[in-house]
């Protein structure tokens, strides 16, 4: 995609990934809005980022969604680029019971925010130039991390609804990309400066140059085996990968 003179819809632009990618694009003279539930954190990254705007949105909510692409169309005609990067990563255990209440939030924030949304703003896009809608999956969409089973569903429903979307809008002018992050050192679990997480800025130059050379899937060296798990392998490879972190678990703080 091109890297400047787009008008960009970030979801989750208030802390980690989201406002990593934003003040990138910003810096290269995009205008960036971007949305979030708290206000101060969108003020903050609006104020160290001159011409960047914000708007409060809350992903779960259909409503919010619906009014928030309105204001969007009306205050930004050129919006060209959306990237649905909002997300909650719990914990959970798939061997007893899940807490419901958490487990609609993950679906609801993870998976169908991201269909909303794109539903909400594709009738926009499609008159527009350059449209691009990106995704934010993750590489536990093609291999679950077990103690996050509800999140690591959520994701590779993203990978599998991206897939749909980009066959379904072929020929129309909007093109699909995904991005897989590895686990990057960010608030989502607890940012913790653990050496196995990626450093957010290596995380964000990395994507950066990906989405400029125009990648439909867009993944950092050093996962390919677990982009490549699905198959008939996968069982073995999945269970290695599980047993390695049981047994050096990811940090979740106090
Ligand atoms: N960090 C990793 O290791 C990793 C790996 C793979 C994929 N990802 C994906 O990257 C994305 C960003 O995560 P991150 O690592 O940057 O974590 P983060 O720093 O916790 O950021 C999460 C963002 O999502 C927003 N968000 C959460 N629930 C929301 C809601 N109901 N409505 C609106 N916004 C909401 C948060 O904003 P508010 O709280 O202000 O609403 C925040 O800006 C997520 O989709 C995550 O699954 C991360």
């Amino acid at each position: 995609m091109k890297t400047n003179g787009n008008t960009i819809f970030i979801t989750g632009g208030t802390s980690g990934i989201g406002r990593g990618i934003a003040e990138a694009f910003h810096r290269l003279g995009n205008q960036v809005i971007i949305s979030g539930r708290r206000k101060a954190l969108l003020d903050e990254v609006t104020t160290a980022n001159p011409g960047m705007r914000a708007v409060e949105l809350d992903i779960q909510d259909p409503q919010q969604i619906k009014a928030v692409a309105a204001q969007l169309v009306r205050d930004f005609p050129m919006l060209n680029v959306l990237f649905n990067n909002a997300g909650i990563m719990p914990f959970d255990d798939a061997a007893g019971e899940i807490d419901d209440e958490t487990a609609v939030s993950t679906v609801a924030t993870n998976l169908l925010g991201p269909v909303r949304m794109t539903s909400a703003l594709l009738p926009h896009l499609k008159q527009q130039k350059d449209a691009v809608v990106i995704h934010n999956s993750s590489v536990l969409a093609f291999v679950p991390l077990a103690s996050t089973a509800v999140y690591s569903a959520t994701k590779a429903a993203i990978h599998s609804y991206a897939l749909s979307q980009r066959f379904m809008l072929k020929g129309s002018g909007v093109r699909v990309v995904e991005i897989a992050p590895p686990w990057v050192d960010t608030d989502l679990v607890y940012k913790s400066g653990d050496s196995r997480a990626m450093p957010l800025s290596d995380f964000i130059a990395a994507t950066m140059a990906g989405l400029a050379e125009g990648k439909d899937e867009v993944y950092v060296e050093g996962i390919q085996a677990l982009r490549d798990n699905p198959g008939s392998g996968e069982h073995a490879f999945f269970t290695a990968f599980n047993q390695s972190l049981k047994e050096n678990p990811i940090p979740v703080g106090h």
